[in-house]
């Protein structure tokens, strides 16, 4: 799956965001070793801390399907001008199985950046941090 076509996949996620509160949609594809890629939006709720990010669903997803150590790249996009950068709470559940993961973060105008999550979350808290 090249670059493309898995930032395509998020984009197509805007249309299912649940966004009544912040009217911003956020759309997620997590690309697996094995070529599976799990999709995600964002979900809000009227009690607004309870809203769920789309980077945490698909990833939530992609866990309780029996993926875990073979997540390759996760892409996150919006239809904001800069790219949408994930939370901080998204960076540290990511970091949690995959400290190593590559990113494509969009914009609306379907550019994006490509880089690693250890330049968005360095000497990050995780698992081998508890030993
Ligand atoms: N949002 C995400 O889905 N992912 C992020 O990493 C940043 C924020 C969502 C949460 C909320 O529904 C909306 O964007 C505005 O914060």
């Amino acid at each position: 799956m090249t670059d493309r076509e898995l930032a395509d996949l998020a984009y197509s996620m805007l249309e299912r965001s649940y966004v009544p509160y912040s009217k911003f949609p956020v759309g997620a594809a997590l690309l697996c070793a094995d070529g599976s890629v799990f999709t995600g939006c964002n979900v809000e709720n009227a009690a607004y801390g309870s809203t769920i990010c789309a980077e945490r669903t698909a990833l939530v997803k992609a866990v309780s399907e029996g993926h875990r150590d073979d997540f390759v790249k996760l892409a996150v996009v919006g239809n904001s001008s800069e790219p949408c950068w994930p939370c901080g709470a998204c960076r540290q559940m990511l970091y949690e199985f995959a400290p190593g993961l590559e990113l494509l973060v969009g914009r609306g105008d379907r550019t994006f950046v490509s880089l690693k999550l250890s330049e968005l979350l360095p000497h990050g808290f995780g698992p081998k941090s508890l030993v």
